[in-house]
């Protein structure tokens, strides 16, 4: 496996002063070169500035890597395309954590020790009842997988492989029993537990509709579909929720926290939240001829009204994920006999609008893999407040992958940046008697 090389290096000279730093220019398999900025304060006494982290690489990674502006995106050197097409989702788990695709011995222990893991502890299921009913089960979902740790203290040392690996495994195999859970909750019916026959797309989906009344038989479409929407979200680089996640793991906070902590960060509407906006936003719409208004509204910076799932900081092109999940819509629709789905149109005519559009294309804004997902969701039955539960669940694997990557790297220190000051100047205190 390739590492990191020389490639030379960057002069930083300061104007006005004798001073110049030599910054060793690194590579990496594919992709941008990085300059290694580690004794830039050393040598010229000054910070960099990247407000969004845009510009700046916090980590070295063997694990996911995109091209934003070829649109390519590959998990451990796969392409996703061929993933979404061949693999399935545990597979994908295996792949995205241990770095290669498995024999099919290893494949089937791997699943095996996914779906022995599925069950949670009893006593979690009281955690549920503090919840009010009307709770959105992000929240719930957050809460309850911070609170894993407080059950499984048994294997929380980060530095024992194994333990890492269990902790791993129960994540994996748990999130979705507790997100299916936070969605059953809501509506006041039973909780359904894991089945062990069922594969871990069904499984899930058998978990978030059946109820104890009768038989519940999952739909083939359904599961496929499922599953490819668990492939095109399980890990995209150091996105938001992703750093949060490494921030975390840096201080060596136990893994259900920080898992927890990732959770929090993709709820926002910038981030993971973006599917469940998107609905809102074409709900909002309402009818195809309403776009062009919309559109001048979002082209209105006043209206502090954006295109949901639109727009990426890495893709400057399509976003290969968009690409399949648009084609995973029509089929999906097609297989459950919907003909006539308005949502879909106006945002087919959304996305037609918008890709001739200066405003967009001169920023380089395209659909992203939120822009179509909350469609195939809402056609699969799925509440819009479950569709950032399900990236969650889908993402979970990523994370982990990431954590465990953070852990096994010797060089990682603890994450811990730097600022630039604007506040006030050193000043007395004055007492309340003195201040008028
Ligand atoms: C995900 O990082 C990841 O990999 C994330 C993710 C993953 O798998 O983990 O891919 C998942 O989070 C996808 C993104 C989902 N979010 C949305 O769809 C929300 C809408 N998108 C925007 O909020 C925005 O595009 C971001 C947050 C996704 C990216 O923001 P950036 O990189 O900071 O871009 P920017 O705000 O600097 O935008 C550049 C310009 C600005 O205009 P100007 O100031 O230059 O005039 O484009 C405009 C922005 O106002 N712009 C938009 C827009 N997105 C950017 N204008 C209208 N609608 C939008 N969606």
């Amino acid at each position: 496996m390739a590492s990191l090389t020389r490639a030379g290096s960057v002069t930083v000279t300061l104007d006005g002063s004798n001073k110049s730093a030599s910054l060793p220019l690194l590579e990496g398999t594919l992709g941008t070169p990085v300059a290694d900025i580690r004794k830039l304060y050393n040598d010229l006494g000054i910070f960099t500035f990247d407000p969004g982290y845009g510009e700046t690489a916090s980590c070295e990674s063997k694990i996911t890597y995109i091209d934003g502006d070829a649109g390519v995106l590959l998990y451990r050197g796969y392409p996703i395309e061929q993933l979404a097409e061949q693999s399935d989702f545990v597979e994908v788990c295996h792949l995205l954590m241990n770095g290669d695709l498995p024999d099919a011995a290893g494949l089937a222990k791997f699943r095996k020790d996914v779906t022995y893991h599925t069950m949670v502890h009893e006593q979690l299921r009281r955690f549920f009842d503090g919840f009010r009913r009307d709770a959105h089960p992000m929240a719930v979902l957050c809460g309850v997988v911070g609170a894993m740790a407080a059950f499984y203290h048994d294997n929380l040392d980060i530095n024992d492989a194994r333990q890492r690996e269990i902790a791993a495994f129960r994540l994996i195999a748990k999130v979705p029993t507790i997100a299916a859970w936070a969605y059953k909750y809501s509506l006041g019916q039973p909780f359904i537990y894991p089945r062990n026959d069922l594969s871990y797309a069904a499984n899930f989906l058998h978990m978030l509709n059946a109820v104890p009344a009768e038989e519940y038989k999952v739909s083939p479409t359904l599961e496929k579909a499922m599953d490819l929407i668990l492939i095109l979200h399980a890990d995209h680089e150091q996105n938001a929720s992703t750093s949060t996640v490494r921030l975390a793991g840096s201080t060596g906070a136990n893994p259900f926290a920080c898992i927890a902590a990732g959770i929090a960060a993709l709820w926002g509407p910038a981030h993971g939240g973006a599917n469940e906006a998107v609905l809102k936003m074409l709900a909002e719409i309402g009818d195809a001829k309403n776009i062009p208004a919309f559109i001048s509204e979002v082209k209105d910076k006043n209206s502090h009204t954006k295109l949901m799932g639109f727009g990426h900081r890495v893709y400057k092109n399509f976003d290969p994920r968009a690409k399949i999940m648009k084609q995973a819509c029509d089929s999906v629709l097609k297989e459950l006999g919907v003909t006539h789905e308005p949502l879909l149109e106006m945002a087919v005519e959304l996305e037609r609008i918008a890709l001739t559009d200066e405003y967009f294309v001169q920023r380089k804004l395209y659909p992203n893999v939120d822009f179509y997902s909350g469609i195939i969701l809402k056609a699969m039955g799925i509440p819009t407040s479950m569709f950032t539960v399900i990236f969650a669940v889908a993402r979970t694997i990523g994370w982990i992958s990431q954590w465990k990557e953070l852990i096994e790297d010797s060089s990682q220190r603890i994450g811990r940046p730097r600022q630039i000051y604007t506040g006030a100047d050193k000043r007395d205190y004055v007492p309340v008697a003195g201040r008028g």
